[in-house]
């Protein structure tokens, strides 16, 4: 299984790319709104991984609630898998608990699914489907 991401939540994108664009190389992508996860987001390449920065769109998401909580930091590691129902199908099958129950249009407009950190000793897991 390939980790397609590492997701990092942050209060500006912009500043976080400014710090981070000049060590990894390359540039982030046009910052994307998820109005559903009340989030924006902008990819990073880091050699066949990316890195996602998220950025509140509310202090009130849950992202925004992360950075308060947390400060920022790593907030998700990403799996692509070819199947996100089966991927979520496969943690519930072996006791894990689920924050999405289906798959659904994540950024980028992927499938994602997300299991809960308590199945994956505190880590926040998302599966993601290949690009189309
Ligand atoms: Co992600």
């Amino acid at each position: 299984m390939k980790i397609d991401h590492l997701g990092i939540a942050v209060r500006s994108i912009p500043e976080a790319l400014a710090q981070y664009e000049p060590v990894v190389g390359g540039h982030g992508s046009a910052a994307e709104a998820v109005e559903s996860q009340g989030v924006r987001v902008s990819f990073l390449e880091a050699g066949e991984s990316h890195l996602e920065f998220l950025e509140p769109l509310r202090p009130d998401s849950a992202v925004g609630k992360f950075l308060e909580n947390r400060g920022e930091g790593i907030h998700h590691l990403a799996f692509q898998v070819p199947d996100v129902a089966a991927a979520l199908a496969n943690v519930r099958a072996h006791g894990g608990r689920l924050i999405d129950e289906a798959p659904r249009i994540g950024a980028r407009g992927r499938t994602v699914g997300f299991a809960h950190p308590a199945s994956f000793r505190g880590v926040l897991v998302e599966f993601v489907g290949a690009p189309r």
